[in-house]
């Protein structure tokens, strides 16, 4: 199995559940506020672990994210490239609908916007070329990441989210797996249908394995070769927060393991559903074991 080098984010995550998203000039109440251990890169790495594989994670914290460390390794991932900077760790502000289980996340870089060429340099000259790098798009410097490791051969996994305007004019030859939602795919090629969004993706990169997800219509996998959709498992949503970082998560870490697309996939959807089920994000992703017996 391939090592996994996990670039991203790392964020403490308060979350409010509401009765509804708060307008414009509206305050509400909350019926409930936590904190949590987030980031869409610490979910990921959470999940990889999970799912049994071997992963380390880059990124950076304040010193007020000592606990998101914790969780990291008590997952099993390995933060040894991990650094503690002065200045804030990176925070969102989540409110979840308790109707539905739908979020909406105000993010705060911190520490997760301080990444330097030269800290890059160093992680990734601990890693060789057929390894796997996965990047989000919470941190600076993405580009240049994926620029160094598709030099160096690395297999890159990049799930552009959340999407920005940046992102259009990025070379993805260096891609081989493109994980994103419909919003992120009609944001990059115009396209609506989900066809067309990944017709526009394989035309330009022929290689490019894509994974996209569609909310409650499932997902859709294309490459040259393959063209197929996968159900979602339907449950209960408690808090959908983490269940696309859920998907990209078993998704990689499977095809990390060598199984087809068709198992990868099916996989990521029961690991998903299980995450919406539960409240929090990276605490309400399952082990290997839990998505093997699902449906419970
Ligand atoms: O994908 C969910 C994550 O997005 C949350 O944990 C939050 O931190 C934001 O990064």
């Amino acid at each position: 199995m391939n090592r996994i080098l996990n670039f991203g984010s790392l964020n403490v995550d308060h979350v409010y559940t509401v009765e509804h998203f708060v307008r414009p000039g509206e305050t509400i109440d909350s019926l409930e506020m936590e904190v949590f251990p987030g980031g869409k890169g610490l979910n990921q790495s959470v999940a990889f672990a999970r799912a049994g594989a071997e992963v380390y994670h880059a990124g950076k914290i304040g010193k007020d994210g000592g606990f998101l460390t914790q969780l990291l390794q008590s997952a099993g991932v390995d933060v040894s490239f991990v650094e503690t900077i002065n200045g804030y760790t990176g925070k969102a502000i989540i409110q979840v609908e308790e109707s539905t289980g739908q979020n909406s996340i105000i993010l705060y870089g911190g520490a997760n916007r301080q990444m330097t060429e030269l800290y890059i340099d160093q992680v990734l000259g601990a890693f060789s070329g057929n390894e796997i790098l996965v990047l989000q798009n919470e941190i600076n410097l993405v580009e240049y990441i994926l620029r160094k490791a598709s030099k160096k051969g690395m297999l890159v996994a990049l799930n552009p989210s959340p999407i920005g305007e940046e992102l259009k004019h990025w070379d993805l030859h260096g891609v081989t797996w493109l994980l994103l939602n419909e919003i992120e795919g009609e944001a990059l090629t115009g396209e609506k249908e989900p066809e067309r969004i990944t017709d526009v993706f394989l035309k330009q990169y022929p290689q490019m394995k894509i994974v996209l997800t569609l909310g409650k219509d499932g997902a859709l996998y294309r490459d040259k070769d393959k063209n197929f959709r996968q159900a979602i498992y339907s449950t209960q949503a408690v808090d959908t927060t983490a269940a696309g970082d859920t998907f990209t998560g078993y998704f990689l870490a499977a095809s990390a393991r060598g199984v087809s697309p068709e198992e990868a996939m099916e996989e990521a959807a029961k690991a998903s559903a299980i995450t919406v089920s539960r409240p929090g994000a990276a605490v309400s992703i399952p082990t290997r074991q839990e998505v093997l017996s699902y449906p419970f």
